[in-house]
């Protein structure tokens, strides 16, 4: 939020709306398909449960209908934001209707999915998040603010900030991975990037922190699932980086479809007002996310769509997102005394603020038109190629990678040549067609390739090295898409199985949007290259990288488990009281090794780094740990180097580790740094079992590290 006080204007505002139109700042709808289909939508839903229709079917006659966007409805005064608008022409059209024919003229936000990217698509924020840099991180984001403005869009649905930890979620591909420091970084670097230095900056968009809250830590990891958590995990893990986000300025918040404990976010007044209003002083607004508030039917906690109005509404719930229960209700809920005018009054007021922050009364259009190439600029392009070279982590290499430029190799899979899956889930308006595949950059770079589509036709060529390209489709991952084995598929590892045997030389190229279970690969293959799905300039960006263009940098922010049955599987767990060992009774699983295939922070490089030499001094409110880093190979790098704390006897238990901070520095060959972090003591505490945030005396140990298993450590005493 800007220090700029509107409160004078809102209130102004308020006093000349009537109850209708105070009901219609709260509704938030898309464009009506009705009309697209010859049958109602109950019933063709019906017929979709029922197997009768496909979601392909449903999706061809969208696309052959001409939507309604509803423009009498916005005339009226009845709608104050629209969802699923990202066509210029379109939002402009609506907006002049807003702004120049309704009683009070009050513009329309355009919610939109800019997740990773709009039309210049960068890696899966899972992938973007292994660069380990806020500044990219700002960047990206400032870049896709600018082509959503450009299209109408003034509210995104991001920066989605769920730690997530269990890799059977679907939507882990969504996040910055598992852990709360880097989340909180992530998130903070979005919002700043999207809403710019101004927000009311035609090109600036609102940012909306979802999914409020807890969302990624769904039971067994299957998607909109229950939620059990302490006040402290929640306060610990999974609040901060909302918290961040707000500091940061974030105009929006969105809560979550799941319950906590037993209560939907979309309801849950501990959470909307307690946290967020009360504690935390958010004034922006809250958005429902899509038909939440209805859904709280089917959680059991709410009867009718009318008793979710009023759940909804008096829990802090501003707008209602599709399922149209404020647009049905909450006019009867205030008119017969059920509802608290103020209750409206409120959410109405958070409304208009965002409004007002974003210029939108001042200027409703946005960006003006003289952009002749507002997409897909060079310069957005070079951004996302650097992007996904920073998002790439090389996790094994015995020796084979860089190739040499006139190597000729084989290229096996039909991940190698399927551009679109390049994008990535959540892409909505990055196109395939835009985007650049392995075989693509190979052949960009004139690469002495030969590509095959499966493994079968790979083997009897006389070529020694080939990459073999497996992993998930974009499909596979992001919403409504968890999986019980997140192992490769059969038809995969057969692929793997067979090069092997042939006795070729294998680089794997994993494309995914989630961790696998890959310890064959781990075991088997001679080099491996996560490439996660790293958008338009993937295949340029990967062809960079194998030939040596460019360094791999990347650090996994996500732990790689040995089984699905290994999940939830993160760095920062608990000791328990009988620790992993040789012993028989300790905790372990008697089918797997104790330690993940690859480790929280993991990546290698085309050079090798050693640490010394840590120290830790103790200042007036912080501890300062440091220690010295070495480039020992031959070529120039650049190593994020992780610092970690562990608290060995506490109240209650304690993380084994905890990441405190980072920093990613340059070294040339055989160049040393001494690398220092100021850690406050105030990032070593805890909730304690009465909710209070104690930072005990004590003993602390601090961790540097390449990743979070391979570190040097210091005691100190607080
Ligand atoms: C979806 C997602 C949310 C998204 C919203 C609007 O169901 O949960 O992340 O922003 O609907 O598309």
């Amino acid at each position: 939020m800007s220090n700029r006080n509107y409160e004078q204007r809102i209130k102004n505002l308020l006093d000349s709306m009537t109850l209708a139109e105070k009901v219609g700042q709260l509704n938030q709808v898309g464009p009506s398909v009705v009309g697209a289909f010859e049958i109602p939508v109950e019933e063709l839903q019906k017929k979709l449960l029922d197997g009768e229709i496909t979601m392909d079917e449903i999706a061809k006659m969208l696309a052959a209908s001409k939507p309604d966007y509803r423009e009498d409805d916005i005339r009226a005064g009845k709608i104050g934001s629209m969802g699923g608008v990202a066509k210029r022409e379109t939002a402009m059209q609506l907006q002049r209707i807003a702004v120049e024919e309704s009683r009070l003229g009050i513009p329309l936000i355009f919610g939109y999915d800019v997740i990773h990217g709009f039309r210049t698509g960068t890696p899966i924020p899972l992938a973007e998040s292994c660069a380990w840099e806020p500044e990219l991180w700002r960047k990206t984001a400032r870049m896709a603010a600018k082509e959503a403005a450009y299209a109408g869009v003034n509210m995104t649905f991001a920066p989605m900030v769920d730690v997530s930890r269990d890799a059977r979620w679907g939507r882990v591909a969504e996040s910055a991975g598992e852990d709360t420091l880097l989340n909180a970084h992530y998130g903070a670097a979005k919002v700043r990037g999207f809403q710019g230095e101004d927000p009311t900056a035609p090109d600036s968009i609102a940012a909306c922190a979802k999914h409020f809250a807890a969302y990624g830590f769904a039971e067994g990891g299957r998607d909109y699932n229950r939620v059990e958590m302490s006040e402290q995990q929640l306060r610990e893990d999974v609040l901060p980086p909302f918290k961040a986000c707000i500091d940061a300025g974030v105009l929006a918040v969105m809560p979550s479809f799941n319950d906590i404990n037993g209560v939907p976010s979309s309801v849950n007044t501990w959470l909307l007002r307690d946290i967020l209003r009360s504690e935390w002083g958010f004034k922006g607004t809250t958005v429902s996310d899509a038909n939440a508030i209805e859904e709280c039917i089917a959680h059991g906690v709410c009867a009718d769509k009318t008793d979710a109005a009023k759940a909804a509404i008096e829990a802090g719930m501003d707008i209602d997102m599709n399922s149209c229960s404020f647009a049905d209700n909450l006019e009867e809920l205030v008119s017969n005394g059920s509802i608290d005018i103020r209750i409206l009054d409120e959410a109405v007021k958070n409304v208009l603020r965002v409004k007002f922050e974003l210029g939108l009364f001042e200027n409703p259009y946005g960006v003006l038109d003289e952009d002749k190439q507002p997409f897909l600029k060079p310069e957005y392009r070079a951004l996302a190629r650097e992007a996904a070279q920073k998002s790439i982590v090389l996790l094994k290499n015995e020796n084979i990678l860089p190739l040499a430029k006139d190597k000729r190799i084989g290229v096996v899979g039909e991940l190698a040549a399927n551009a679109s899956e390049m994008t990535g889930t959540w892409a909505l308006s990055t196109l395939g067609e835009d985007c650049v595949s392995l075989v693509d950059g190979l052949s960009q770079r004139k690469a002495d390739y030969v590509y095959y589509e499966n493994a079968e036709q790979a083997i009897s060529d006389d070529i020694d090295t080939v990459l073999l390209c497996v992993g998930e489709g974009k499909d596979e991952s992001g919403e409504a898409a968890s999986k019980a084995r997140i192992e490769l598929s059969e038809e995969q590892l057969s692929d793997f199985r067979k090069l092997k045997a042939a006795g070729k030389k294998i680089v794997v190229i994993l494309f995914n949007g989630r961790p696998l279970a890959i310890p064959e690969l781990k075991e088997n293959a001679d080099a491996i290259i996560e490439a996660w799905h790293l958008g338009v300039e993937a295949g340029n960006a990967l062809a960079d990288i194998i030939y040596g263009d460019v360094m791999p940098t990347g650090k996994l922010t996500v732990s790689f488990p040995n089984a699905s049955g290994e999940c939830p599987c993160y760095y920062s767990k608990r000791n328990t009281g009988r620790p992993a060992g040789g012993f028989k009774f300790t905790s372990k699983y008697l089918d797997i090794p104790s330690k993940p295939v690859y480790p929280f922070g993991y990546g290698l490089s085309y050079t090798e780094y050693e640490y010394s030499d840590i120290s830790v001094e103790r200042t007036a409110g912080s501890f300062k740990v440091s220690a010295v880093v070495r480039n020992v190979g031959a070529v120039a790098g650049v190593e994020t180097v992780q610092c970690y704390f562990s608290d060995p006897v506490a109240r209650r238990t304690r993380p084994i580790k905890k990441l405190v901070s980072y920093a990613k520095i340059q070294l040339a060959p055989g160049e040393a740094k001494r690398v220092a972090f100021e850690i406050p003591f105030a990032q070593l505490g805890y909730y304690d079992e009465k909710m209070r945030y104690i930072i005990e005396q004590g003993k602390f140990i601090f961790h540097i590290g390449k990743n979070s298993e391979d570190v040097i450590s210091a005691e100190a005493v607080l």
